[in-house]
């Protein structure tokens, strides 16, 4: 995609009022990009570089209706916070949006979805999420469900890359300006524990919006030091 062509086509941010999507979104409008932002909720004017698109991921049509949008990013979650229980969650939650995506969206569209660090592949073999102490087996359905998504988007006719974010997400400065630093997988605990803030995790996506990269996926932290893991 070049310059020019950036300049005039939006990037669809599914999620885009929730804390990662706005980070995103902000990163977009600082680079001076355009942004299509899908939500239930409607949020106040973010300017006039956004658009804001009242719509639900279990029905896309009606809010991508009238464009066929090149770039999308997938930032939705249906927990605002770890809830309680998880009776009644569709384990097919990010399936069902990413078999819509394909259906809707031009062939080969560039898909940035944003995992969850409990699906991370791990060099002792595993994931993240077999480790209780890192991530409570109670919420092991919804890391299942971001697992699912992720290799259907990786099956589907678009460019997808998932970035997971490292489990310190939010942990330290939400305005540092530091380089993303995406690592593939299998990761150790240290880089999956690492800190990251919603700025640099921005960037990263952002930044991957440009780089055609089917079935990747990157680890994202920030540079430094990785937070010292409990035992
Ligand atoms: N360390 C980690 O691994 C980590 C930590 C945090 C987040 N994450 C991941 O990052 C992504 C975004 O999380 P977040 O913290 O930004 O969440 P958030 O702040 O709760 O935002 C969720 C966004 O999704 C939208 N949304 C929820 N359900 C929707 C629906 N049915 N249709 C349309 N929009 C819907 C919300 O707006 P409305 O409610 O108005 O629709 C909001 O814009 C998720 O995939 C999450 O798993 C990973």
């Amino acid at each position: 995609m070049t310059e020019h062509e950036d300049a005039r086509e939006p990037v669809v941010v599914l999620g885009g009022t929730g804390r990662v999507g706005a980070a995103v979104v902000d990163e977009l409008t600082r680079r001076g990009r355009q942004a299509v932002v899908v939500s239930r909720g409607r949020p106040p004017s973010r300017g006039p570089l956004v658009e804001h698109r009242t719509g639900d991921v279990h029905d896309l049509a009606p809010a991508l209706a009238g464009t066929r949008p090149r770039a999308v990013v997938l930032a939705v979650t249906p927990f605002t916070a770890p809830p309680a229980d998880l009776d009644g969650f569709d384990g097919d939650f990010y399936v069902r949006v990413v078999d819509q995506l394909a259906s809707l969206l031009p062939l080969g569209a560039r898909v940035v979805h944003v995992g969850v660090t409990a699906i991370a592949r791990l060099d002792d073999g595993g994931a993240v999420a077999d480790h209780e102490d890192l991530f409570p087996a109670s919420l092991r359905p919804f890391s299942d469900a971001h697992a699912r998504g992720a290799e259907a988007l990786r099956e589907a006719p678009l460019d997808g890359t998932v970035l997971i974010p490292a489990a310190g997400l939010g942990m330290q400065d939400a305005t540092s300006d530091a380089h993303p630093v995406l690592l593939p997988e299998p990761l150790t605990i240290a880089d999956a524990t690492a800190p990251v803030d919603h700025a640099v995790l921005a960037r990263a996506v952002v930044d991957q919006l440009d780089v055609a990269g089917s079935d990747q996926r990157w680890l994202v932290r920030a540079p430094g030091l990785p937070l010292q893991v409990s035992d």
